[in-house]
């Protein structure tokens, strides 16, 4: 199993590993405009046979932070999971927690950022544990009705630096 950096030149095939392990798909253009922009914080692990068998993409949102008025910096970075899935009959190796941690890692030396964010879907008790029993990521809120069936989700964040 070769672990790396997603590039570019990965597209289609982690296209592929994403519309085998989840409902959620995305353009070739989004998939396109993260690895480009923010190049370090997105990996994948592909096979001996260079088959992409489980990818984290990851991008960086800036959101305006609830701050008193004398604060200096009224911006903070956010991390941002979009997508992580592992090929079933790769799954329980520990293969989503080392490319959750790869991509955590490095969103804390190249960018700023405050906190990690992601959303799930509220029955997926597969990544809920993973998110809370392994990586301490914390429910932050409910959101009703997230996804496009209906189904609520979990918005859950890992803070790094939390404000005074
Ligand atoms: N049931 C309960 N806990 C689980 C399960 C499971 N089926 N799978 C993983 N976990 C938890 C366990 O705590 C596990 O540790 P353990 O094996 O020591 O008990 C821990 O997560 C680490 O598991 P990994 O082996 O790293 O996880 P894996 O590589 O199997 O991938 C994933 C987990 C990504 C959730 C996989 O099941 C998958 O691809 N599912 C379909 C796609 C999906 O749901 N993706 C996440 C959507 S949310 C988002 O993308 C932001």
């Amino acid at each position: 199993m070769n672990i790396r950096r997603a590039e570019p030149k990965d597209l289609t095939k982690i296209q592929q590993c994403n519309l085998h392990n989840l409902p959620e798909n995305y353009h070739m253009k989004s998939w396109a405009y993260s690895f480009i922009t923010w190049p370090e914080i997105s990996y994948l692990a592909e096979d001996s046979s260079g088959r992409v068998v489980g990818y984290v993409l990851s991008s960086m949102w800036v959101k305006v932070a609830h701050i008193e008025p004398d604060e200096e910096y009224p911006w903070l970075q956010v991390g941002h999971v979009n997508s992580l899935s592992v090929l079933r009959t790769y799954r329980r190796l520990g293969l989503a927690k080392r490319l959750m941690l790869l991509s955590k890692k490095a969103m804390i030396e190249s960018y700023n950022i405050e906190y990690i964010q992601l959303h799930v879907r509220k029955s997926n008790r597969a990544a809920f544990s993973l998110y809370s029993e392994k990586l301490g990521f914390k429910i932050h809120r409910k959101e009703a009705g997230y996804y496009g069936d209906g189904e609520d989700a979990y918005s859950m964040r890992i803070v790094l630096k939390p404000r005074s």
